[in-house]
């Protein structure tokens, strides 16, 4: 049941800290499958992470973080399987709340056929991916009923956080905090995330832009809102927008920046050239403050993605709400996708 929330999708969102803190001290209670895993990672000689929608945002979020400590990673949409040759000596992370996602289940089949290891991380205890996988993490998100993809997200960025700050020697003690960074954000956002859900829901088209870590919370913000509100988002790398995108900004052209605090300055020049356009900017900042926006939300935050991600979320949910939508059932989408 809803229990007293208008929709399944804004408790989903606000079930995001116990979904975290219970995915983390599982994962802590299971360090023998992590050390396993961490060792897979640091010993392949290419990591592919595959996913579908938000799943895939995870991943490439994921992807990024390998890819920093010079690993070998190729960020995978799993439809797009048979652009990859596996080979002995790689390692597929599949990611899936569902586990049942059939573009995911196809990726992983054709990889394993040419000799690749798997790991999975879904939501649900032996799923179909999770069955045909070497290694399986499970995440303790709960059941999601809202097709929005919502708590499920922020949770398996925190295991897969969990998982590289284990690999690579990083604190990932601190990672038992997380949930209250997440429990944080919600609370503080609330108003922001109605006043600027309530502005995009206007517009035709927006952009979400970010830089490095940012982007895939950039692309997971787009892929939201136009999921239940049917505005037209598009997101790209910040500095790669005045290489075509900045062509259709003009006065009150929305622009969503992520700044998750790591480079605010190269940011700034972005914001800068879309402002001087008539670009409308609205900023979700953590750690740094960027201003220059019409709007600000700033939070501090030791897991920026973490704090991140219900943000955007609340955003697209007051954007579909604003309009009169359900944003738990959006026409045309399934919760699951069976077909490929
Ligand atoms: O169950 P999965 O994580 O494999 O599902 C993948 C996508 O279909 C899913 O994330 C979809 O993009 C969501 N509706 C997004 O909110």
């Amino acid at each position: 049941s809803k229990e007293g929330y208008a929709h399944f999708m804004i408790k989903e969102i606000h079930e995001s800290p116990k979904a975290v803190r219970d995915t983390i001290s599982s994962l802590m209670s299971d360090l023998d499958v992590v050390e396993k895993i961490s060792e897979e990672i640091r010993q392949a000689e290419r990591v592919i992470v595959t996913g579908a929608g938000t799943s895939y945002h995870a991943g490439l979020y994921f992807s990024l973080l390998l890819t920093r400590e010079g690993i070998t990673s190729i960020p995978l949409i799993a439809s797009e399987y048979y652009n990859v040759k596996g080979k002995r000596g790689d390692l597929i992370i599949a990611i899936s709340q569902s586990g049942e996602t059939i573009d995911v289940l196809q990726s992983i089949r054709k990889l394993k056929s040419e000799g690749a290891k798997v790991v999975s991380i879904t939501n649900v205890i032996e799923s179909a991916i999770a069955r045909e996988s070497d290694y399986k993490i499970y995440m303790r998100a709960g059941p999601e009923i809202g097709v929005a993809a919502t708590k499920t997200f922020t949770t398996q960025v925190a295991s897969l956080l969990f998982l590289y700050s284990y690999a690579f020697g990083k604190d990932w003690k601190a990672l038992k905090d997380a949930d209250k960074e997440v429990e944080q954000a919600i609370n503080a956002t609330e108003g922001f995330a109605k006043r600027v859900g309530e502005e995009l829901a206007k517009k035709q088209n927006i952009y979400y832009l970010g830089r490095g870590l940012s982007l895939p919370l950039a692309m997971e913000g787009a892929l939201k809102i136009k999921e239940v509100s049917y505005v037209h988002a598009e997101a790209y790398p910040a500095g790669e927008s005045k290489h075509g995108p900045i062509s259709l900004v003009e006065s009150g052209f929305p622009i969503v920046f992520i700044n998750d605090g790591e480079m605010p300055e190269l940011l700034k020049n972005n914001v800068m050239e879309m402002k001087a356009r008539g670009g409308k900017i609205y900023m979700i900042s953590v750690n740094r403050k960027l201003g220059e926006a019409e709007l600000e939300i700033f939070l501090n935050s030791k897991f920026p993605a973490l704090s991140i991600s219900p943000v955007i979320q609340l955003i697209a949910y007051y954007a579909a709400v604003s309009k009169g939508l359900d944003p738990d059932k959006p026409r045309n989408l399934a919760k699951t996708v069976t077909v490929e």
